[in-house]
């Protein structure tokens, strides 16, 4: 059976009259990657700050391994690793000592655990060089080796790859998606860019003005919204065969190039291609016109998804 790591019940924030979080509901699985995503000022990081203690709950509850945070914050706070703005770190140390610095805080870490993090991190070669040599991604991957010190059942992080060029994202990318698998860590992340949250979550939490939006899987989301689909269909003649589909099926059509291009449901297509054949009209090609992730990420945000 797959445990709920975290369950988070209609978390509210208020500041003063305005509402930045609106009753916001969402669990994570065991080893699930989810991910908040929304536009800036959306409500993320305020989400992420009442999950982790740092803002105070105006109304609301999140359990942590079955523990509420408001009850017994103590506990539930001791199955969470959390980075929510940059990690501290010490330049002039090694990558080492500055996870031996805070294995001391806690109590119990064995100093094995210190090489396991390096390890799992992808630090290991470089864990004794001094931190102040160590790229952007490898500081933020430090920080989450700190995180991960204390074996916690979930990983939070607020915009971890804020800054980070494409190779740095592509290897958190591939370090999340290992930490999730491998040692069953459930991990909650936000982003504001779409095409990340798709390439590493399990789980996308549209989050829209405090509102949570829509919950959706990400297999799902480029396949769920198109019902109907946009195609070109690459032919000698395309203002004709753009007519002949326009009158025979009341579709609206565009011509591009060599392409008429036209949205329509996916179970027309086969009649539409077979109508053009009978009409003895070669298609040359049939292609898919996707629509874009952000396109689709607004549409969800304004309701016009269908
Ligand atoms: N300390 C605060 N006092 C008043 N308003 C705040 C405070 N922190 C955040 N907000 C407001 O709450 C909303 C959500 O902010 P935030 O959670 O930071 O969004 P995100 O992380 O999605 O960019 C914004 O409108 C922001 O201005
Ligand atoms: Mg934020």
């Amino acid at each position: 059976m797959v445990n709920k790591v975290l369950i988070a019940t209609n978390l509210t924030k208020k500041y003063k009259d305005r509402i930045a979080v609106d009753n916001v509901s969402f669990d994570v699985y065991e080893g699930e990657i989810v991910g908040l995503l929304g536009p800036n000022g959306a409500g993320k990081s305020t989400i992420i700050k009442m999950i982790t203690g740092l803002s105070k709950i105006t109304s609301g509850d999140v359990k942590i391994c079955g523990v509420s945070i408001k009850s017994n914050f103590e506990k539930a706070i001791r199955n969470v690793g959390a980075i929510i703005e940059t990690p501290t770190l010490y330049g002039y140390m090694s990558g080492k000592q500055n996870l031996r610095y805070y294995a001391n805080l806690y109590k119990g870490i064995p100093k094995s655990r210190i090489e396991e993090v390096a390890e799992l991190v992808g630090l290991k070669d470089r864990i004794k060089d001094k931190v102040k040599t160590y790229s952007l991604g490898m500081k933020q991957r430090l920080g989450i080796a700190q995180a991960l010190l204390h074996n916690p059942k979930i990983l939070i992080l607020d915009e971890p790859t804020n800054g980070l060029d494409p190779n740095g994202i592509l290897e958190m990318r591939i370090f999340l998606k290992n930490l999730a698998k491998k040692e069953k860590t459930a991990i909650l992340v936000s982003s504001h860019i779409l095409s990340e949250m798709e390439a590493l979550c399990n789980t996308v939490a549209i989050i829209d003005h405090g509102k949570l939006k829509q919950m959706r899987s990400v297999k799902n989301l480029s396949s769920d919204l198109n019902v109907k689909s946009k195609i070109a269909i690459k032919v000698n003649y395309p203002n004709f065969a753009g007519k002949l589909i326009a009158n025979k099926f009341g579709y609206k059509v565009d011509v591009a190039g060599q392409n008429v291009v036209c949205e329509m449901l996916e179970k027309d297509i086969p009649k539409v291609t077979s109508y053009l054949i009978s009409m003895k009209i070669p298609i040359f090609g049939i292609t898919a016109v996707s629509k874009s992730l952000e396109q689709m990420f607004l549409d969800v945000v304004n309701g016009n998804d269908n």
